[in-house]
């Protein structure tokens, strides 16, 4: 594959963009903040071509756009205070961290398995356009290989990736070139999680004072969040088969006489991180010792599959 095709939004390339994203692949499109690179929110498989594309060495919990406050509604349990915020600055550059409804089809890779998600609407127009079209939530971190800075231009995306994404669309350059702001609403007092243009000022205008991650709040600041899913069931590494008494997270063909599942037959590394949180769960009952889990490769995605299983493995 080659660089990216770059394309300026039109009813043609938008409804293309569209398709791509419903069928699983990466599109690059503006915001008002920064160019997200988007899959579609619902698919684990698409998620984890983010984070291939990114080359993410760990898997961080996503921002999940849609086109309106209704389509928000379905996916997040929405507290008075969240409902607010909404109502004030959506669309716009404010994302709101909500715990997920029951029945909501955000994969367990967007959210880290955390059980909250988080929400966006943005307001540029060609992101509306593709998120209407697209007809489904659109998990899109900034667009630029992981540790490198924010693109601000579909020049920047291009020129960052030569491989997994499809399609920019080009809505020249974004006008904050900053991050949404990200507030957590999943509990009694809001905590801020990254600062953004939606300033702690305007917030604490609308809804009182909040809290600050990291100064003294009970949340640390994202991606080490306490409530991270961790296994009942101790889970040892590296393991080739499993012991008496152990399930297997095979990855490759089971091994004879195992019980379990495999992360991946083929040993796709995109396959297995798309499956990692679920069969995790799956195998986390009573009955089992441990969670006896195959080597997984140290190259590409494996690189943020072996960190996740790491915490889980880690003494608790
Ligand atoms: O401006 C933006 O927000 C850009 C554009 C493309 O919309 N997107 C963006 O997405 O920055 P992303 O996925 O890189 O941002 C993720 C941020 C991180 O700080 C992450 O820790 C936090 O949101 N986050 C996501 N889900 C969370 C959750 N369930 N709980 C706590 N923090 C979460
Ligand atoms: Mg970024």
């Amino acid at each position: 594959m080659a660089h990216p095709e770059i394309h300026a939004p039109t009813e043609q390339s938008i409804a293309r963009a569209a398709d791509i994203l419903r069928a699983g692949g990466l599109v690059a499109f503006p915001t008002e903040t920064v160019y997200g690179l988007g899959a579609d929110a619902t698919d684990a498989r698409a998620v984890a071509g983010i984070f291939e594309a990114k080359r993410r060495p760990s898997f961080n919990p996503l921002i999940s756009h849609v086109a309106n406050i209704e389509a928000a509604l379905a996916l997040g349990v929405f507290s008075k205070t969240a409902r607010l915020l909404a109502d004030k600055f959506w669309p716009g550059p404010l994302t709101l961290v909500v715990p997920r409804t029951p029945d909501c089809p955000i994969a367990r890779l967007t959210s880290a398995d955390l059980d909250s998600v988080a929400l966006r609407v943005p307001a540029h127009p060609i992101a509306h356009r593709l998120l209407t079209a697209a007809g489904r939530p659109i998990a899109a971190p900034s667009a630029n290989i992981s540790g490198r800075v924010s693109p601000t231009t579909a020049a920047h995306v291009t020129s960052e990736f030569e491989d997994g994404v499809e399609l920019v669309l080009d809505g020249g350059p974004t006008e904050h070139g900053l991050e949404s702001t990200v507030i957590d609403v999943t509990g009694e007092v809001p905590t801020l999680l990254r600062p953004g243009s939606v300033t702690r000022e305007m917030i604490e205008e609308l809804i009182g004072p909040i809290e600050i991650a990291g100064e003294g709040s009970p949340i640390t600041a994202p991606g080490m969040l306490a409530s991270h899913y961790a296994p009942s069931l101790p889970v040892r590494l590296n393991a080739d088969a499993p012991r008496d008494g152990e399930i297997f997270l095979g990855f490759g063909a089971l091994p004879a006489g195992a019980e379990g599942l495999t992360l991946s037959t083929d040993k796709d590394l995109r396959e297995a991180a798309a499956n990692l949180f679920a069969m995790m769960r799956e195998l986390d009952q009573p009955g089992s010792t441990a969670i006896a889990v195959a080597p997984i490769p140290k190259t590409g995605l494996g690189q943020a599959i072996n960190d996740r299983l790491r915490r889980s493995a880690a003494p608790r």
